[in-house]
């Protein structure tokens, strides 16, 4: 988009001055990808930052893919800069609660404050407050669902990459399991899965897919407060 730009110095100098305004380069804005029509991914990434995040996000940024970060609110608060700069180079930023607790196991007030504190940790870092969260553990009940007021968006390819801690068996497994509407799990914390990530976007750039974001994957759909979602498989009708 930036060459085209450049073969007018009129139309350059009036991007610049545009893109000077803007929060958000031109050239970070996640693609328009209709997944009703092609093969879409969505490549979600839970429990940080941590300092490797920063290696992610440049492995992210080489490779043009933008990806979805269930942060947990304390490491944001630690980590602001990463979690501005994911959301600055087009990643979507959501929910995974202040401290990774099972929420099935807090009463209502504390399940507010877990959701409320990654929040305000959230939007002090991006100025964004999140559209989706993601309970720890993939467990909720009546009152975390009440609680997030927002959409919970899970996952359908479980890759386990916490467990096996194995490079080679993580790009197998997302590259073999991965259908299109898919969400896949994966954990920035752990070095074998930032290492697998280049590996993994060529397995499934190879089968044809688009990496998209979470809200990406389910427009133009708008999900309901409360809801909780796995994948976006059926909408997918090429
Ligand atoms: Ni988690």
């Amino acid at each position: 988009m930036h060459r085209r730009l450049v073969t007018s110095a009129v139309v350059a100098a009036v991007c610049a001055t545009t893109l000077a305004g803007t929060a958000t380069p031109a050239s970070a804005a996640p693609r328009n990808v209709d997944c009703r029509k092609v093969r879409c991914v969505a490549l979600t990434f839970d429990d940080g930052p941590v300092t490797d995040t920063r290696r992610l996000l440049r492995t992210l940024k080489e490779r043009d893919v933008r990806a979805t970060f269930y942060v947990v609110g304390k490491n944001a608060q630690r980590y602001p800069a990463t979690v501005r700069d994911a959301s600055l180079a087009g990643h979507q930023i959501g929910n995974h609660s202040w401290d990774h607790a099972d929420l099935t196991k807090l009463g209502a007030a504390k399940v507010a404050s877990q959701f409320s504190r990654a929040d305000a940790a959230i939007k002090q870092a991006t100025g964004k407050k999140p559209t989706t969260v993601r309970a720890p553990y993939g467990a909720h009940d009546a009152t975390v669902r009440a609680a997030a007021g927002r959409p919970l968006v899970h996952w359908s390819v479980d890759t386990l990459d916490w467990k096996y801690r194995d490079t080679a068996r993580l790009i197998r497994t997302v590259g073999a399991q991965t259908r299109p509407g898919d969400i896949v799990l994966l954990h920035d914390i752990h070095r074998t899965t930032v290492d697998a990530v280049p590996g993994i976007i060529t397995a499934l750039t190879a089968r044809g897919f688009h990496f998209v974001t979470v809200d990406q994957l389910f427009a133009p759909a708008r999900l309901s407060a409360g809801k909780v979602v796995h994948h976006n498989r059926a909408a997918y009708r090429p």
